[in-house]
């Protein structure tokens, strides 16, 4: 049987860094209370300019030497992100022709936080049916240009950044499983009012900004992630005493502790960047990844449990072997 294994990986983070002394100045809020309730101590923000493809292009390349593969072995693009360059043409393709990859299947992938997991599942499944040979997986964000820097519920969170793994096709075991899942009926505790055929002309008002409301968004997140990370492990035969290692999405300490709690894994366990990136939505999963290999934690052969929860909501979850 033909898998799928991740051969390379990058990451990339704007030079920019606020800290949670730079946010008290500008809101009422402290380093403490940002720290005990979120993990957050500091995140990188997007310079004026800077694009989501911007971050991507320097992740990509990072991921690309690592897999030592050239840039025209690439026959398909897909990023995962809530806030791409432009509406269209798709990110990916932007990817694709800066990077310059000769032409190929490029397309995007909105699933809020979940993103880079919706992105990976679906690369996996092109490379299982033998449609990609070898694809660039992104997810990226500049979320931080949809955060209201007023509002100390939903500013003192989140950050920017873009991951990038390589995926190729592999007789070793690589991707072992992976899980999705989504459910509208929660919109309204976690959204953006602004959209391309809907109150476009709010976009730049003080009405465009993140709307959420956290404590429900944290209880269904920690349910519904306890949910699928016992229906991967089921699926694929595993038990929890197997994992090596859990790389979850970054929104909050507690959310990530309860998780390895259900997992009964120890915090060491478990790759942690909140404290360092905030909440990156797309680029969370990926950019914890890199952070764990580079450091060499993670290592080739061991058992790793991805997953993330975002805004829809959507839910993933990905198994695998390094
Ligand atoms: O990435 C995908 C999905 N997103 C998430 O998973 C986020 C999930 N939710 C959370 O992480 C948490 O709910 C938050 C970190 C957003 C909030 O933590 P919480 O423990 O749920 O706090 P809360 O919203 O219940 O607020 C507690 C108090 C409130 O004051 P009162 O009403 O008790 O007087 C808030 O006004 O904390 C206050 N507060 C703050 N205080 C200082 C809220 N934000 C701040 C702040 N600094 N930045």
């Amino acid at each position: 049987m033909t898998y799928s294994r991740i051969v390379g990986t990058g990451r990339y983070l704007p030079e920019r860094i606020m800290t949670n002394a730079d946010l008290e100045k500008i809101i009422d809020t402290t380093d403490e209370w940002i720290r005990t309730r979120t993990g957050v101590e500091r995140r990188h923000v997007c310079a004026e300019g800077e694009t989501t493809s911007d971050m991507c292009i320097e992740a990509a390349k990072v991921a690309i030497e690592d897999a030592g593969i050239d840039v025209t072995d690439i026959d398909m693009v897909i990023a995962g992100t809530t806030t791409p360059d432009l509406i269209f043409p798709n990110i990916s393709t932007i990817i694709q022709h800066k990077l310059g990859i000769p032409a190929c299947t490029a397309f995007s992938l909105e699933a809020a936080c979940t993103g880079f997991i919706y992105a990976l599942t679906t690369a996996d499944k092109f490379i299982k049916a033998g449609e990609a040979k070898c694809a660039l997986v992104l997810g990226a964000e500049c979320i931080t240009k949809l955060v209201d820097w007023n509002d100390r519920n939903t500013c003192v969170l989140f950050g920017d950044g873009a991951g990038a793994v390589i995926l190729k096709p592999s007789e070793e075991q690589g991707i072992i499983s992976c899980h999705l899942g989504a459910d509208g009926q929660y919109k309204d505790l976690l959204y953006y009012p602004v959209g391309a055929s809907n109150n476009l002309a709010a976009a730049g008002t003080d009405a465009a900004r993140i709307m959420m409301t956290g404590n429900d968004v944290f209880k269904v997140a920690v349910k519904t992630l306890g949910k699928i990370a016992a229906e991967t492990l089921e699926d694929a035969g595993v038990i929890k005493e197997d994992l090596d290692w859990l790389v979850p999405h970054q929104a909050n300490i507690r959310i990530i502790q309860a998780m390895a709690k259900r997992l009964d894994m120890p915090m060491e366990k478990v790759i942690l960047t909140v404290q360092d990136h905030g909440n990156t939505s797309a680029a969370s999963v990926p950019m914890a990844l890199d952070v764990g290999i580079r450091d060499g934690r993670l290592k080739p052969g061991q058992l790793i449990l991805m997953e993330a929860f975002g805004g829809g909501f959507t839910w993933g979850s990905v198994l695998m072997r390094l």
